[in-house]
């Protein structure tokens, strides 16, 4: 249904980001801007910008921006209208639905009918489960003997359906429900051919309710009560307009908080883990339904954690089976831990024999990486047959070479060769055949942005959102092409020469200013900067005099060097003091001016480093590539190809995160 125009205008006048953003993470207050670790990625210091005079919010380590709305539908994983609503319940605005086309009716109000219809089955099967005889006698039992306390009933709304052909069918009818509707959301069947009778599809079984990440209830697992060879012990909701099972994890709403506070989410693979685990305390997982991983399953659990440890009962068959799917994980970027449990337990038996205590401690002790857990399995396999010991080799590569940051990759080669007793270099020279493939279009999965989600209502206009981000940018003083005289006493300024200077000239004006509480722009940039040399020499001494200064805790800034005894440095200085000041004419202006640029530090200090950290990288590429065709030897030149493509993807990391143009 449409939110009337006038009502979008009042949400979002009311919405507020800090408010808002609040509810999610914890933010600090730096200058006028608020910072936070981003929600959205995991990191250990905060790149996550809120602005409250723009209102808007930008992550400067994924990128992820927007206004509120946009925050809300990121983080919820809602559609837009869908994010507006939530906005005007929040704020208490009354949000009357306007008249659409029949036709937009019908469509709107289909997937609107069927979340009603999912909805009312829902609470049937509640009412069936709590307060008919058979429900108490049968289904509560039946719950009660798998030890699940009443709010664990309640969290996840558990039901019963009782054992006849048509009893959700006759109370919905009675409630006005068309059958046709009732069929749509997959809670009936028409026998073909027959007569024609429509009946329940899930009867006599006890039912678990799948929702959406919103909460809302998009379809059913039902199981069988009762040990029967002619009957699957699971019975599920078909695919319907609003359940696309390959983009459902069961439990998701119930856990994104805990996953994201936990920041790891187990994988488990039935209702039941899921079930047993959140009662015990371990509200941090999903299940995939005994289906294999797909990608928009990883997508939605990578909106709230980078982890995943995913939880295995041994049963050989299971964990092949799994393996397969879990390359595209990697890919994703995500850490992947595989834990495993004794014959014969699944999470769910495991934790209720033993207890959350027991349990943790060993997840703790029997939780491996994806890479050694797929290669001690497959070794296993192989036995002592070269043959199969090559093919694990090659598996091993392909899998190493998904994952997108050189630095794991690196890490995990060394690890696995270790583990194969192979040399390091032949996982290397074969991996560089496959990452010279991927890299040949790098566009497939770099820039593709996390699919939408098929039929969850209209996406948000546009340019809207590019106005504001274009704001975020366009304001910040050192994207725009500086107009200011040029500085006299650096010759030839390069682009690395000209960064260099920036760079100083960012840690004398304000080293001395927190970026958060006890981390100073000179503890950042000289941290960030490690043992990098710069290429201009007195741009380099001054550096060194910083790093000196900083190592007794002195933050040398433009003071130091404006009373310094080398001239150098002094002039230097002087410039870039006052630089920035040429370029207002009076003295409100530059007033004006100066805060703005402290309040952009953050920002500032990032740009510049990043960009430092390029031009480094393209400097090193060049070389290289001279080396290259001077090596004498192919292990020479795997090497350096290797250390080329450690470069590269660095450069393409650091160019999407600048945002600027890679040809
Ligand atoms: N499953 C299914 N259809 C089946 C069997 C299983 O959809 N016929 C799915 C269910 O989502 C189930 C999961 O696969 O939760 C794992 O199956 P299984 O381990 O057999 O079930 P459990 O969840 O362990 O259920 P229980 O403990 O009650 O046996
Ligand atoms: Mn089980």
């Amino acid at each position: 249904m449409r939110i009337p125009q006038e009502t979008i205008d009042r949400i979002r006048q009311s919405a507020d980001i800090i408010d808002i953003v609040s509810d999610y993470v914890s933010l600090k207050k730096r200058g006028q801007n608020w910072i936070a670790c981003c929600p959205f990625h995991n990191e250990k210091t905060p790149s996550f910008n809120v602005s409250p005079s723009r209102q808007i919010y930008k992550c400067f380590g994924c990128g992820k921006a927007g206004d509120p709305v946009r925050f809300i539908m990121d983080i919820e994983n809602v559609s837009y209208p869908e994010a507006l609503r939530h906005l005007a319940k929040k704020y208490g605005i009354e949000v009357e639905e306007e008249q659409l086309t029949p036709d937009e009716l019908i469509r709107q109000n289909e997937r609107e009918s069927l979340f009603i219809v999912l909805n009312f089955a829902k609470e049937y099967y509640r009412t069936q489960l709590l307060e008919t005889e058979d429900g108490r006698s049968i289904g509560l039992s039946y719950f009660r003997e798998r030890g699940f306390l009443d709010q664990t009933l309640q969290a996840f709304e558990l039901g019963f359906s009782p054992d006849q052909w048509d009893g959700l069918l006759q109370e919905a009818t009675r409630r006005g429900y068309r059958t046709e509707l009732l069929e749509k959301a997959g809670l009936i069947l028409t026998k073909e051919g027959g007569s024609g009778k429509p009946y329940d599809r899930f009867r006599g079984r006890v039912i678990f309710p799948i929702h959406n990440v919103s909460g809302r209830v998009i379809a059913f697992g039902a199981r069988i009560l009762k040990a029967d060879k002619n009957q699957p012990k699971y019975l599920n909701s078909p695919e319907t307009e609003v359940y696309h099972k390959s983009q459902v994890l069961y439990g998701i709403f119930q856990a994104k908080n805990a996953i994201r506070q936990e920041d790891v989410c187990y994988l488990t693979e039935g209702y039941t883990d899921v079930i047993s685990l959140h009662q015990a305390g371990i509200k941090n997982v999903v299940a995939s339904s005994g289906t294999s991983l797909t990608i928009e399953q990883i997508r939605m659990i990578s909106r709230f954690t980078q982890n995943i440890t995913i939880l295995y009962d041994g049963d050989a068959a299971g964990i092949k089976a799994a393996l397969r799917g879990l390359d595209m994980v990697l890919e994703e970027g995500m850490n992947v831990s595989v834990a495993t449990f004794p014959d014969g337990e699944d999470p769910d038996s495991y934790v209720r024999k033993m207890g959350a205590e027991v349990f943790r401690q060993h997840l703790s002790h029997h939780t491996n990486d994806f890479i050694t857990f797929k290669t001690d399995i497959l070794l296993k396999d192989a036995g002592d047959n070269p043959f199969k010991r090559a093919e694990v080799i090659s598996e091993m590569v392909q899998s190493i070479s998904k994952m997108p940051d050189p630095i794991k990759r690196q890490v995990f080669f060394q690890k696995t060769a270790r583990r194969l007793q192979v040399d390091e270099q032949t996982l290397i020279s074969e991996s560089n055949r496959l990452v010279l493939k991927n890299l040949e279009r790098p566009q497939e999965r770099r820039s593709a942005p996390a699919s939408p989600r098929p039929g969850q209502g209209p996406e948000p206009p546009p340019n809207e959102l590019t106005e504001i981000l274009n704001d975020f940018s366009s304001a910040d003083p050192y994207e725009a092409p500086v107009p200011e005289k040029p500085v006299t006493r650096l010759k030839s300024r390069t682009p690395l020469a000209f960064q260099e200077e920036e760079c100083i000239r960012i840690l004398i004006n304000y080293g001395g200013y927190e970026l958060e509480p006890d981390i100073s722009v000179c503890h950042y940039m000289l941290s960030e900067l490690g043992a990098m040399e710069f290429t201009t020499p007195v741009l380099r001494e001054m550096l060194n005099e910083i790093r000196q200064g900083f190592l007794t805790s002195e933050i040398r800034t433009a003071d130091y060097f404006l009373n310094h005894p080398n001239q150098d440095f002094q002039l230097l200085a002087i410039d870039m003091v006052t630089v920035r000041y040429q370029l207002s004419e009076n003295w409100e202006k530059h007033e004006i001016y100066v805060p703005t640029e402290a309040d952009k530090l953050a920002d500032a200090a990032f740009t510049n480093i990043l960009r430092l950290k390029k031009l480094v990288a393209e400097q090193r590429m060049s070389e290289i590539k001279l080396q290259i065709g001077q090596a004498q030897e192919p292990e020479e030149c795997d090497r350096l190809m290797l250390e080329y493509m450690h470069y590269k993807k660095v450069d393409i990391e650091i160019g999407g995160l600048l945002g600027t143009v890679i040809s």
